[in-house]
């Protein structure tokens, strides 16, 4: 789809609908009453497997003591493969199942969203229902999604992001589909579940969190329906993310971000999102390193290319950051904000650009086991030029650029983009 085409729906807004949600300690427990209530009888639960904690064994068990029968497939890959997707579509079919529950992040809920959306078209692929409003079927299978991080937001969004590996190897392929269809049921964010996740993923996934907040309230959308809960799930981030990334048991780090995940989720939802997620998509189409990850070293390089067009939403930014502006002007205060983001990139302990990433400081990006077969031969992040033109041309058919706060061509991104492979962080402090 070409980026003019994409532009054409803006002049109207449109706000796209939540799901049901179910927040708090606990929460997970009501899932079997819940499920019951919700007409569940035979469900498929996706998930990555969680291997680790005992998250899986606990609610498949009580799912089952509530009388509801389970078919688990927990081969969901961290970007989730359009074959996850139609593998899990088969098993459904093969059990005659009549419902979904998802556990896990967004890859887990993501590759259910697209399941249910083949179910409801006789199982024909994932693959072609990217784009917008794609399905032609909005009645499919119900689905709970029961949230074990604090990043995505897909438990509570329309959105939903797919590799498709039927593409050339060499030239792989990361897509975003929306689609009022794939909104849950019912959301379950319950911060105990979160406990378990390990310290480098809690970090990432809190920068996604940030860059679901901060790209629509700086977005040229400009959906005010989505600026108050943006800018407040940037305050939960700033005040939160720390706690929980480095004191995992702490309730309050661990529930602030849940509910930072939650609302920025629900302004992107509406408000559109930018190149953080652009650049992100195109990373892991071709190294299948993790969605937060590449967000958050995408951040400050997209923030900085951005601010010209947005000084005032970004000294907002600095703001609920935790920067006293008094006496700034709004671009002293932006400039302060940046500094903002990447200090909590350095205190959370994400390396500075995409070349510092290597294949061993993400194994459990890759759930703890290795390449996937679609990646086996992957490099090492490169960041030569041909990489650097690659990236920047995936980026610019992604279906996030057009949202992008400032104009978008080959010219201008692929400097953000050489930047975030090669550059250091130091250059964008003042
Ligand atoms: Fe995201």
């Amino acid at each position: 789809m070409k980026v003019e085409e994409l532009l054409k729906p803006f002049p109207i807004k449109e706000f796209h609908p939540f799901p049901r949600a179910m927040m708090g300690p606990g929460a997970w427990e009501l899932l079997g009453p819940e499920a019951k209530k919700l007409g569940f009888r035979k469900v498929l639960v996706m998930t990555s497997g969680l291997r680790g904690s005992d998250t899986v064994e606990k609610i498949v068990g009580s799912l089952r003591y509530h009388g509801l029968e389970v078919v688990v497939y927990d081969r969901v890959e961290s970007n989730p493969k359009d074959y996850n997707v139609m593998e899990s579509v088969a098993l459904y079919q093969e059990n005659q199942c009549d419902s979904f529950i998802s556990i896990g992040g967004g890859s887990s809920h993501d590759a259910c969203k697209g399941a249910r959306i083949s179910v409801a078209h006789d199982g024909r692929s994932v693959n072609e229902f990217e784009g917008f409003n794609k399905s032609e079927n909005p009645k499919n299978p119900p689905h709970i999604a029961v949230s074990t991080t604090a990043g995505t937001g897909s438990e509570t969004s329309w959105a939903y992001v797919i590799t498709d590996t039927t593409t050339d190897p060499s030239s792989p392929h990361k897509y975003v589909a929306f689609d009022d269809a794939a909104v849950a049921t019912l959301a379950v964010d319950d911060p105990t579940l979160y406990y378990d996740c390990p310290v480098d993923y809690t970090a990432q996934c809190g920068f996604d969190v940030l860059a679901h907040a901060s790209e629509p309230y700086v977005s040229r959308l400009n959906f005010q329906p989505s600026l108050g809960n943006a800018l407040h799930a940037i305050k939960l981030t700033a005040e939160n993310l720390r706690q929980a990334t480095w004191n995992p048991q702490d309730l309050p780090g661990r529930e602030g971000m849940m509910y930072a995940q939650y609302i920025a989720a629900q302004a992107f939802n509406s408000g559109g999102l930018g190149i953080i997620h652009s650049i992100s998509h195109a990373v892991s189409a071709f190294y299948d390193t993790h969605h937060g990850l590449n967000n958050a070293i995408a951040l400050p390089r997209v923030w900085a290319f951005n601010m010209p067009v947005a000084y005032r939403r970004f000294a907002d930014i600095a703001q609920v950051m935790g920067v006293d502006t008094h006496g700034m002007t709004d671009v002293q205060a932006a400039d302060a904000a940046l500094a903002a983001a990447i200090r909590l990139l350095r205190d959370v302990g994400i390396p500075e650009k995409f070349t510092d990433v290597k294949q061993d400081s993400y194994t459990k990006n890759r759930l703890g086991q290795g390449p996937t077969k679609f990646y086996e031969n992957a490099p090492v992040i490169r960041g030569d030029a041909e990489d650097v033109d690659r990236i920047t041309n995936h980026v610019l058919g992604d279906a996030c650029t057009p949202g992008n706060a400032k104009e978008c061509t080959f010219a201008t991104v692929r400097p953000v983009v050489d930047h975030c492979l090669n550059g250091d962080l130091d250059d964008l402090l003042g």
